[in-house]
């Protein structure tokens, strides 16, 4: 029924799965025959603090029931007190402006780069430096900032200039000229492989770059909102980039996309703005799923739930050897590099019918992204399940 509904009446660009989910409880979902699935995927890194959250529910229902949205012409309590909670948690001296997406942010972000390198120096420096196998989103902009060669379609050309890529971060060095704006990375390359960055690597890459007035863009789209283990990625590597951009968790599946950025004077009135960017709606939702996700570091609940799911993964590599080639991953972004992508197409394919949802990234590696409130009895009952699902392959 839902198939064909959809066929007929959706745009056709997702590989879609036809299960239908009906009810979630934390890391667990259930179909419309009560099929339950353990959720290793969280919708990609976006329901952080589990499905069916009370709490959120209650925050949400309360905010609609009075305002949900009356523009960015009058101040927004919620999107003001969000803002103070973002730069209270990194730890850092920043301002954020709110968008909807993850793309979204990275464009603002491109666009506070592009206006710092054309007001800040003699010559115009416009160039943003990005890494292969990197992923920022699929407007017109961002997925020319992305480094994969295969979305940089003749079909959308012509794109927007200025943007190079490279395979590590020695070669970002030699690809700097006069012209460069800023350089833009993952710390963990989330689409791209689950793939961490060398942290010393990085922070002399930071040290740098703050050297020669070249501004860091950190995309935390994935990696934000305690994915990682800490509040930010760019905690865990110590670093202070000039821009950071967030979405995915931050809301716990409300859309919303942050800009946060230590040069609060770049944009000024009128040089960026958004309809429904930092709505009541949005910014009352991610203040309760930053309230909870801070409530399960202090308690050590996360660090707990981090090392577990860590633990139970590894048993899992060490059980197959003959399947997977390496263990990549931080926090709570995990994936086993599998040894061709049929057999990653076969384990995704198994899992799903044993009931445990995972996803892949890259060509060939299985990713893990549970819900950061996920329970021990859901992680043991999702790993037997895997493992079930693993004893298939041949
Ligand atoms: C690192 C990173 N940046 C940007 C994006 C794009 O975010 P959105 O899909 O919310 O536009 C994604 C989405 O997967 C991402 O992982």
């Amino acid at each position: 029924m839902i198939e064909q509904i959809d066929k007929q009446y959706v745009l056709q660009t997702y590989a879609r799965n036809y299960v239908n989910f009906k009810k979630g409880v934390n890391a667990t979902l259930f179909d419309e025959n009560e099929k339950d699935y353990i959720d290793f995927t969280s919708g990609i890194a976006v329901v952080s603090v589990g499905h069916g959250n009370k709490r959120v529910a209650d925050a949400i229902y309360n905010q609609v029931s009075n305002i949900t949205h009356i523009s960015n012409l009058y101040a927004i309590e919620p999107q003001a007190l969000l803002a103070k909670k973002i730069a209270e948690l990194s730890n850092m001296e920043l301002g954020v402006f709110f968008s909807n997406s993850g793309a979204e942010a990275n464009e603002g972000a491109i666009k506070i780069a592009r206006k710092y390198g054309e007001t800040n120096f003699e010559n115009k420096r416009y160039k943003i430096i990005t890494l292969t196998h990197s992923f920022h989103g699929r407007t017109i902009t961002t997925v020319k900032a992305t480094g994969q060669e295969s979305m940089h379609t003749p079909n959308f050309a012509p794109y927007p200039d200025g943007f190079s890529y490279n395979h590590s971060i020695e070669d970002v060095y030699n690809a700097i000229d006069n012209e460069t704006a800023a350089v833009m990375i993952e710390l963990v390359q989330g689409e791209g492989g689950v793939q961490p960055l060398d942290k010393e690597e990085v922070q002399k890459l930071a040290k740098f770059l703050k050297e020669k007035e070249i501004l860091l863009i950190v995309d935390e789209v994935q990696t934000g909102a305690f994915r990682t283990g800490e509040f930010l990625a760019s905690n865990v590597y110590e670093i202070q980039p000039d821009i950071i951009t967030m979405a995915k968790g931050l809301g716990g599946g409300v859309p919303i996309g942050a800009i946060l950025t230590t040069h609060k004077d770049i944009l000024t009135f009128g040089d960026h703005g958004s309809t429904f960017g930092g709505n009541f709606l949005s910014t009352r939702a991610a203040l309760e799923v930053l309230d909870i996700l801070e409530e399960t570091k202090d308690s050590g609940a996360l660090d707990e739930t981090i090392i577990y799911f860590q633990n139970k993964l590894s048993q899992i590599y060490k059980n197959h050897t003959n399947l997977f080639t390496k263990e990549v991953g931080l926090g709570l972004m995990r994936g086993l590099r599998v040894k061709d992508a049929d057999t990653l197409t076969q384990i995704i394919n198994e899992s799903f019918d044993e009931g445990v949802l995972v996803l892949k990234a890259g060509k060939h590696t299985l990713r893990l992204l549970p819900p950061l409130t996920i329970s021990k009895e859901e992680i043991n009952e999702g790993f037997k399940r895997l493992e079930n699902a693993l004893s298939k392959i041949k």
